[in-house]
């Protein structure tokens, strides 16, 4: 192998020849990266994995406002390269520790005509690599303005990508699955006008994570890591399979304000042989920082319920009344006839406390029970709510002393509607309503365009809002899950109270839009859920909407099984159940399995996975011998064969949640078949998903 690695490294060199040029090998030599300056003293990257070429020459640098291009000119001052093997414990996911090897380099390189020094530092793993941009102190640059990125990646070939539009203020599309070549970001996004906030900006843009196939069976993931007091980083695909950041600007355009000492969030580029290797990478997570805050025993992860299903299926509403035209501060909430349909009322949150404790569910999110939602949506309007003022129906001494009673936590819930000047004024009083009532739990939502008007989801000023109101929460003792957030890059690490995010296409788009097509949870484990854990929402029982609306032609695009098997495919410390205890009441069987499955877990394995096709995967419980197992289908029905040869040597009881034989998430979405077996870790389990279905399996030892 490595005679191999010298030979290739010796093809590679001429492109740099009169250049300096430096080698990262990851520690067990399958990855290397290659940095250079060329002759005219610009920096250039490439990457190789098993001598192959993965990302090709390509450029690194930035332009800076009023002081021009940090792109070439550059003389190499000092080199620092070394290796790091350690590992960390997390306090909540996939694994109970992580494993962080890697090579690296840290090149200081200096401007000549400008003086300024600007470090590339690279960290090479045996899966891919990261790498960002640094400016130390120094006399020639303390505050400056970046107008662009010029970092690129310029693959090997037109390969099949995974890809949403680039956009500066949603990530909640469906993917598209083409080659690059054949992206058109603004048709794409035309398709899904129910998506509020859309901003796509260009024909070749998509959103990373990106994942792509190479012809030759390689999968490649590019994203960013540590998106910290930056704007996120779209791509913009040039010709010759070039990818080139692009940053999200704010209102006057530019790109992010920056102060030495800084650096960039990392750019990543992640290889697997395997589909699977994807999943099991911890880039991500290792190129954060570690836990900032002392004390994490508070932090829990946990099933919830909620007042919200209502809303979506249009049962309830969030809003009260059905006045219109209302003024947060003058209205007089007491006089408005109540519409008859709010779904926060206290008797409710009672009924659904009732529940959840009953069922071992341990929190409840009560939706729109904070007043002004009657005028909340798509206004660009200032002071929408103020997230300490009740409806008249809901009465938070009541509620909370109930839920205390019954041992149920209770998730505030702080919808901005894209007003986050509001929400910042007043968050301190929020957090204190929160205090004072025992939540210890917020979801926040940033529905609508943003207010400071002219600035985006995606740009530095919201990053550095999302990352401002983790680390207050943090001070607080406050977990959150934030929806239409910027996506996650990993930075529940630094802040374990950042339980979960959205940020993308959530089971609700099923309720009130042409939905989710049933390839759409094969994919999110490859793209947005490498950055961090995604509130979902799974665990709909009532597929059809017609249910409640006889004219809706809407429907979850899975089967019920399937919303099962996604407790276990898709990771999160924070998981819903979806659906109305009503719904769960009907399918008591079915829902043993919500009520049994864990949200904290000893390990994982990848078991077998193609994105957009299929996806198979075991998780054992933390503290237990219990394994919960979860396959998931694409819209074609499938046959699969899952060895258990990951258990102890010993008899267990496979409880198995199948679609039944003629179930299909369109026709006939909600027939299983529940079945036990014995099993051991010679057993082969042969196991028939539906079309749009999977399978939902919990194993225990024999007793
Ligand atoms: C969108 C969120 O994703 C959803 O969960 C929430 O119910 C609504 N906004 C209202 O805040
Ligand atoms: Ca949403």
């Amino acid at each position: 192998m490595r005679s191999v690695f010298i030979l290739l490294c010796f093809f590679l060199l001429p492109l740099y020849l009169s250049a300096q040029s430096f080698e990262v090998h990851s520690p067990g030599n399958k990855i290397t990266m290659f940095i250079a300056l060329d002759e005219s003293g610009a920096p250039h990257y490439s990457v190789m994995q098993n001598g192959h070429t993965v990302v090709q020459k390509s450029d690194l640098g930035l332009t800076l406002k009023n002081i021009g291009s940090l792109a070439e000119n550059f003389i190499v001052q000092a080199h620092l390269h070394g290796e790091i093997d350690t590992t960390w414990n997390t306090v909540w996911g996939e694994t109970t520790t992580i494993r962080d090897h890697h090579s690296f380099l840290i090149l200081t390189l200096k401007q000549k005509q400008t003086d300024i020094i600007m470090q590339i530092e690279c960290r090479v793993f045996d899966d891919g690599v990261g790498f960002r941009y640094i400016f130390p102190w120094q006399e020639k640059l303390s505050n400056f303005i970046v107008e662009d990125e010029l970092t690129t990646f310029a693959l090997t070939g037109d390969h099949m990508a995974f890809w949403i539009p680039g956009d500066y203020d949603t990530n909640e599309y469906p993917y598209a699955h083409t080659r690059l070549s054949e992206v058109d970001a603004i048709t794409a996004s035309n398709k899904y006008p129910e998506i509020g906030t859309r901003a796509p900006f260009a024909k070749n843009a998509v959103q990373s994570p990106l994942l792509m196939k190479t012809d030759s069976g390689l999968y490649i993931s590019i994203f960013e890591a540590a998106l910290v007091h930056y704007p996120a980083m779209d791509l913009l695909i040039e010709p010759d399979h070039v990818l080139k950041a692009s940053l999200v600007p704010d209102a006057l355009g530019n790109k992010a304000y920056l102060t030495t000492y800084c650096s960039t969030p990392w750019r990543t580029i992640i290889v697997g042989e395997k589909a699977t290797d994807i999943l099991a990478s911890r880039i991500t997570l290792n190129l954060n920082e570690p836990n900032k805050l002392e004390n994490t025993d508070w932090i829990q992860p946990m099933k919830f319920m909620g007042i919200w299903w209502g809303m979506h299926v249009g049962t309830q509403t969030w809003n009260y009344s059905n006045a219109k035209n209302i003024d947060l501060a003058s209205t007089d909430w007491n006089a408005l006839t109540p519409n008859g349909k709010h779904g926060a009322t206290t008797e409710n949150a009672k009924a659904y406390i009732d529940f959840a404790a009953a069922n071992g569910i341990q929190g409840l999110l009560i939706e729109g029970w904070d007043v002004g939602w009657e005028d909340w949506f798509g206004k660009w309007k200032e002071n929408v709510f103020d997230f300490v003022t009740p409806y008249p129906d809901f009465d938070p001494d009541i509620v909370s002393a109930y839920a205390k009673q019954k041992g149920v936590q209770l998730i505030m819930h702080h919808e901005t509607s894209g007003s986050v000047t509001n929400y910042e004024r007043r968050l301190p009083a929020a957090v204190d309503f929160m205090v004072k009532y025992g939540y210890p739990s917020v979801k926040t939502g940033y529905v609508g365009f943003i207010i400071p008007r002219g600035e985006h989801h995606d740009g530095q000023w919201m990053v550095d809002h999302y990352v401002y109101v983790a680390d207050y929460l943090a001070k607080h003792r406050i977990t959150l899950d934030a929806h239409e957030p910027v996506r996650p890059t990993g930075l529940c690490r630094t802040y374990p109270n950042w339980l979960a995010c959205e940020a993308a296409r959530g089971n609700e788009f099923n309720a009130w839009s042409q939905g989710n097509p049933p390839e759409h949870e094969t994919i999110l484990p490859f793209t947005r859920l490498l950055g961090g854990p995604m509130d979902y929402t799974p665990g709909i029982f009532q597929i059809k909407v017609n249910y409640y609306d006889s004219s809706s032609t809407r429907q979850v695009h899975t089967t019920l099984v399937k919303q099962l098997a996604l407790y276990v495919t898709m990771y999160s410390p924070l998981q819903m159940a979806a659906d109305l205890p009503e719904n769960y009441m009907r399918f008591p069987d079915a829902f043993q399995f919500i009520k049994d499955v864990p949200v904290e877990w000893d390990t994982v394995k990848y078991i077998d996975a193609e994105p957009g096709d299929y996806l198979a995967i075991a998780r054992k419980e933390k503290d237990a011998p219990d394994w919960y197992i979860g396959c998931i289908t694409d819209e074609e029905a499938r046959d699969m064969d899952i060895s258990l040869d990951f258990l102890d040597n010993g008899k267990y009881i496979a409880t198995i949640y199948a679609d039944a034989k003629d179930a299909d998430w369109k026709e006939n979405p909600m027939q299983y078949e529940i079945t036990d077996q014995i099993v051991t870790n010679k057993t082969v389990l042969h196991i028939r998903m539906a079309p749009g279905g999977g399978c939902a399996i919990k194993i225990r030892p024999k007793k």
